[in-house]
């Protein structure tokens, strides 16, 4: 708790207010009049404003908490909605996707009619490999169109997805895939990044040895670098599609009801097994459609770039579903925002003439921490709106990105929403809002929160609490896969009725929210979310390690970072190499952002004396501040000396 306080109080320090410039307001896709409108009548009207339903549905909404049906009795496609009606409409040489390659000269731009084509010959070829309604399928590539190409194909046929962040490693890839009992995996043989080649290929050739449902993998060649093909197997994608016309009459898309699963999106919780997070098609279209266009303020005209990774909830809702559903071009970056220097992002602003950027808070400081210099060197003028996601703003990043990448005119939207919540719920409505940095601004129309204490009770203006969600929203997940035990306890337990995000806030005397980092133990590094537990068991899972205790710390760049306890084993010694060894350990199992920044040994952990290990203790040390109530600790030497060991760093790796 010690934190929260920290936060708040640096948090009311924050005075400054922007209210929305008069000529964005005029022109504005919200006003204030949507805030007015009641829920059901609200999305209801908006789902017939935004989607088109082959059937349409009879109700907006069913809700036996803690399960909400929306759009009952409608059918309708997710690809279709994506693509084809853009085609269809006479859209077809817009845009969908101007996309940059990392190394340096490669382009692409392809319009919807192009992405009808693509998706299209896809879709086809997934069809004679099998592929229909409620066939899963796995997706591990790089930020390439064709990822968004193997999504929509896969919505076209009915076939529920799930994206593997190109990221996590071949174990990760694995349990996914046998969670979720996928029958295909569509990957890449390599991708880029930071000049160097992301072994994709190797990775699932790893994973697939763990996840003996998937029968077939579809290659995508990127790099043409080398790759193992396994006879039977595994299939070039360039081959599968080669003899596909592309013809959408041949490929038809699927009539899907409203609540079938579109996808599954695993994300961490306070155990070591994600959580396969369940989207289902018409309310998940409809939230990301709708907030996309209020939030963005997307116009017909809009060049809209979202800097996430597709393999994250932010890719689907806000580079796939939402952006595409609305029509909207968007940029696409494969690569890193250093790579070949440290203008690329500025660079590709400049070129496309990006008018709405969304990123990372965490990236937002890697730029500061650059310098101004980078951005200076281009012609940022075209930006009119830019937002953040994943993570708190602090004051300072939010001025330096307004001031120095907004050239002091752009509103900013610090959005807040969850991998559960699949579509924004707290933000500022640009052009309505006025906006303070490091608050995410008010309830979306139609959303509701509270912030309540330990009991339930909502506190008062000012105080600190947790955030809950009282009313069901249309992006809302569904449940966790093949868990509902897990999906209640998780969720709806702590207080009767309310969906529990395991966030802290606190309303100030506006009205306005303010978020203060997560109450549970699930870190947020680089906006990514980790669970400690999930760390904690790749450590234990190393022959030396005996036990081990991970928490965030702050860290002035990625938010967080990871601190291990580490007991070793009677006959291993700490060293310096062994932090390597660790750490990369914890690569393999994991992915490289789960990576601790500090591992410290030590011979005990501190416990209670029913020998639970004390995590707010060990955040303190790893903070190092002034400990907390140590009363109940069983061996109080234990923490003096991890205090001792943390702050003269020893066996540390930053
Ligand atoms: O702690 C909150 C933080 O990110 C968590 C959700 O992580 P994930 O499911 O990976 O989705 C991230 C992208 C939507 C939340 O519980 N978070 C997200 N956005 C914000 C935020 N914290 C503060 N301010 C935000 N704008």
């Amino acid at each position: 708790m010690s934190s929260e306080r920290h936060t708040i109080e640096a948090l009311q320090q924050e005075g400054r207010t922007f209210p929305p410039p008069p000529a964005f307001a005029a022109q504005a896709n919200a006003t204030a009049a949507l805030y007015e409108r009641d829920l059901e009548s609200f999305w209801g009207a908006e789902a017939i404003a935004r989607v088109s339903w082959s059937t349409p549905f009879e109700r907006v909404l069913d809700w036996q908490p803690p399960y909400a049906r929306w759009f009952l009795g409608g059918t309708l496609n997710a690809c279709h909605n994506c693509v084809d009606r853009h085609v269809e409409a006479g859209r077809g040489d817009r845009v969908a996707f101007h996309w940059e390659g990392e190394p340096e000269g490669e382009r692409r731009s392809l319009t919807f009619a192009d992405l009808q084509r693509e998706v299209v010959r896809l879709a086809s070829a997934l069809r004679r490999l099998g592929v229909g309604r409620g066939t899963p399928v796995g997706i591990y590539m790089g930020m390439v169109p064709e990822q968004a190409i193997a999504m929509l194909a896969c919505a076209r046929l009915g076939a529920p997805h799930t994206v593997v962040f190109g990221g996590f490693s071949a174990e990760a890839l694995g349990s996914r895939l046998k969670d979720m009992g996928c029958a295909v995996l569509i990957t890449q043989d390599e991708g880029w990044r930071r000049g160097k080649r992301v072994p994709l290929k190797a990775n699932a050739d790893s994973a697939l040895a763990l996840a003996p449902s998937v029968g077939t993998a579809v290659v995508l060649r990127r790099t043409g670098g080398a790759v193992t093909m396994a006879p039977g197997r595994d299939r070039w994608w360039h081959e599968l599609v080669a003899a596909e016309e592309g013809d959408p009459a041949g490929c038809p898309c699927e009539p899907m009801d409203a609540e079938d699963l579109l996808y599954l999106l695993y994300t961490s919780g306070t155990t070591a097994q994600p959580k396969g997070i369940v989207h289902t098609t018409g309310g998940y279209l409809v939230g990301v459609s709708t907030t996309h266009h209020y939030v963005f303020d997307v116009k017909p005209d809009t060049v809209y770039w979202c800097a996430a990774d597709i393999g994250w909830v932010t890719g689907h809702s806000y580079i796939v579903y939402g952006p595409l559903c609305n029509g909207t071009t968007s940029v696409l970056y494969e690569g890193t925002p250093d790579f070949p220097d440290r203008d690329r992002w500025w660079a590709i602003v400049e070129r496309y003439r990006v008018s709405v950027l969304y990123t990372a808070p965490t990236s937002i400081r890697t730029h500061m921490r650059w310098g101004p210099a980078h951005a200076e060197a281009h012609d940022l003028s075209s930006l009119r709106l830019l937002g953040t996601v994943g993570e708190p703003i602090n004051p300072e990043a939010w001025i330096w990105y307004r001031d120095h990448i907004g050239g002091g005119r752009t509103p900013i939207v610090d959005t807040w929403w969850q991998t559960e919540t699949g579509m924004i719920m707290i933000t500022p409505l640009p052009g309505v809002t006025t906006c303070k940095p490091g608050s995410a601004g008010r309830p979306f129309p139609g959303v509701e929160v509270r912030v309540v204490d330990d009991h339930g009770r909502e506190v008062a203006r000012e105080q600190g609490g947790h955030l809950v969600l009282t009313r069901p929203w249309p992006a809302m997940l569904r449940g966790i896969h093949r868990d509902p035990e897990r999906y209640r306890e998780t969720y709806w337990s702590r207080f009767p009725g309310v969906y529990v995000a395991g966030d802290g806030a606190r309303v100030d005397q506006d009205g306005d929210i303010w978020l203060l980092g997560r109450v549970d133990d699930v870190m947020n590094v680089s906006a990514h979310r980790i669970s400690t537990i999930e760390v904690e068991s790749a450590l234990v899972d190393h022959p030396s390690v005996a036990e081990a205790a991970v928490c965030g710390r702050s860290d002035p760049t990625t938010g967080q970072a990871i601190v291990a306890y580490v007991t070793l084993k009677g006959e291993h010694q700490p060293s310096v190499a062994h932090v390597q060894r660790l750490r990369e350990h914890v690569g393999r199992k994991i992915g490289k952002i789960a990576m601790p920044a500090s591992i410290v040994f030590t011979g005990e952990l501190p416990k209670t004396r029913s020998g639970k290990i004390m995590r707010r203790l060990l955040r303190d040390v790893a903070e190092h501040r002034a400990l907390g109530d140590t009363t109940t600790l069983a061996d109080p030497q234990v923490l003096e000396e991890l205090r001792a060991r943390a702050l003269t760093d020893p066996g540390q790796e930053g």
